[in-house]
């Protein structure tokens, strides 16, 4: 990597579409970031951003013209927010050439590929943040450490339900709803936890004809049994009209923890007729912004050594990946999927790989 003068990064942020926009904003408001180079398929709207910020040392490329990203020295970092299935190509370049890297979710398309980048990282000793940006949302992070107030837990719910719907020419490319959606879930639910899942059992279905014409689904309903008698439900919707909704419930012998839905404004009106909130935040960008800045922060704390464990492993990212392909076939089959067969099954002659365990 790089040389951090006075802690500061150089990066290269790759993709400047929905979430590649939003890490933008963030890298202009991170006085430790200096950002060298925008990459993404269309140069019109890159070189504006980079007008209209007065980006003047920063550089707009061309993804066939990276190797100039991978071969800057001075460059100690990139941000991968690219349509899903380009993701391995570039975190792979990157690992190669000693930049750290911060990936959207999913990393890859396949388990195999996944366990890939992670050898990759591990053997150059490389910072691979797979954004798993639900960790870093203050809220969620306040119920995880609010956790043992409730004694043995005995059940965990999440719901949800995006707004708005992504483009099908996003869906179509996504990875499907498992490993788009329902990996954060999965990730949020084996961190609070802090036990790995013995079954899972899906029902889902397509609602939408378009989505069903691609042979992926909108609606998803997951229940996954733990070791110590803890059941989880997921419910997980593509489509929802009334905003983000986005709440964790856990209960145990104590009592009940709830991570709620955040109004848009928290002004309430009380009257004769009863109750009226604001709505809900409308999509991700709003719901969580501060985990985006948070997210950030971490990455450039991992490159600059300030923190030298990143608080998403190899493991938090395989086993999500792997819990999702799992929940995926227990749909495609219709039966309760045994995890420890079913590790064996998709790890097979890796399942020893102590980037697992
Ligand atoms: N963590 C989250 O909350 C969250 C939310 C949405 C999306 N995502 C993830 O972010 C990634 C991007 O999703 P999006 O919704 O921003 O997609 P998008 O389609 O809005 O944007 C993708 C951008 O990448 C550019 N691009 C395409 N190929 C490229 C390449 N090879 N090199 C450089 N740029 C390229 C496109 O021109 C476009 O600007 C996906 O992997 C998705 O799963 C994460």
């Amino acid at each position: 990597m790089g040389s951090f003068a006075g802690n500061r990064v150089s990066l290269a942020l790759f993709g400047l579409g929905r979430m590649g926009l939003i890490h933008f904003e963030n890298l202009q408001k991170n006085p430790n970031v200096r950002l060298k180079y925008l990459v993404d398929l269309d140069q019109e709207k890159a070189n504006n951003l980079k007008d209209f910020h007065h980006l003047d040392e920063t550089k707009v490329i061309l993804p066939q013209d990276d190797h100039f990203v991978f071969e800057d020295p001075n460059v100690d970092g990139i941000i991968i927010c690219t349509p899903t299935d380009t993701h391995v190509h570039i975190a792979m370049a990157a690992i190669k050439a000693g930049k750290g890297v911060l990936c959207e979710k999913p990393l890859a398309m396949t388990i195999e590929s996944t366990l890939e980048c992670y050898r990759e990282a591990t053997k150059g000793n490389i910072p691979l943040l797979c954004a798993f940006n639900r960790r870093f949302d203050p809220q969620i992070r306040d119920m995880y450490k609010k956790r043992d107030i409730i004694g043995q837990v005995q059940s965990i719910k999440t719901c949800s339900r995006d707004s708005p719907r992504p483009p099908m020419s996003y869906i179509k490319i996504s990875g499907g709803m498992f490993h788009d959606c329902a990996v954060h879930d999965l990730d949020l639910i084996r961190w609070m936890i802090g036990e790995e899942p013995i079954s899972v059992y899906t029902a889902a279905h397509a609602h939408i004809p378009e989505i069903a014409a691609l042979g992926d689904v909108d609606t998803i309903f997951i229940v996954l049994k733990f070791p110590s008698g803890v059941i989880a439900h997921i419910d997980l919707s593509r489509d929802c009209k009334y905003g983000y909704h986005q709440t964790c419930e856990m209960f145990g012998e104590n009592g009940n923890l709830m991570s709620d839905n955040p109004f848009k404004s928290a002004v309430h009106f009380a009257g004769v007729g009863g109750t009226v909130n604001d709505v809900i935040h409308h999509s991700f960008k709003q719901r969580y912004s501060e985990a985006y800045q948070e997210e950030i922060a971490h990455f450039v704390a991992l490159l600059t050594g300030q923190v030298d464990k990143c608080c998403v492993s190899p493991n938090d990212t395989l086993r999500a990946t792997f819990l999702a392909q799992a929940a995926e076939d227990s749909w495609k089959s219709g039966e309760v999927v045994d995890l420890k067969e079913h590790f064996q099954k998709i790890f097979k002659n890796n399942s020893n790989d102590p980037l697992l365990w």
